[in-house]
């Protein structure tokens, strides 16, 4: 007997078996923040240590918030969930509160990646902090 599976099932239960927790798997499947801001007021990007890269899109009013952000990512599974949290944990912060964040306050929303992929939420956040300082260099903040 054949048994009909969707693709995301068998993403969910190969994620899973590969130790990603829910959250993380949720974050991967739904990917909110992949994609471009159009009249971004900041475009960064990173190349990580496996070679994948990172470009992340930044909108940021006049009171320092940060309103919006996309991330463009060729890279896994753990890489698209990181920065899929890194943007819900940036949107409505100020750029100097967005710096704070560490790839442990990703790692607890995530509850669980594999370890050989924790060094992918670090290409999240870094990316994200070489943004943010950069905008800031530039408005000289
Ligand atoms: Fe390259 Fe995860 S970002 S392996």
């Amino acid at each position: 007997m054949v048994t009909e599976i969707t693709i995301s099932d068998a993403e969910r239960k190969m994620l899973s078996e590969a130790g990603y927790g829910d959250p993380a798997i949720n974050y991967y499947l739904e990917k909110k923040y992949m994609g471009y801001i159009e009249d971004a007021d900041k475009i960064s990007q990173k190349i990580g240590s496996c070679g994948d890269i990172m470009k992340v899109y930044l909108k940021i009013d006049e009171n320092h918030i940060i309103n919006d952000a996309r991330y463009e990512i060729t890279g896994c599974a753990g890489a698209i969930a990181a920065a899929m949290v890194t943007v819900d944990l940036v949107k409505g912060k100020t750029i100097d509160e967005a710096l704070k964040i560490n790839d442990g306050d990703i790692f607890k929303v995530l509850e669980n990646i594999p370890e050989k992929k924790h060094h992918c939420i670090q290409l999240a956040v870094k990316t994200m902090h070489k943004g943010l300082k950069e905008y800031k260099t530039e408005k000289i903040l």
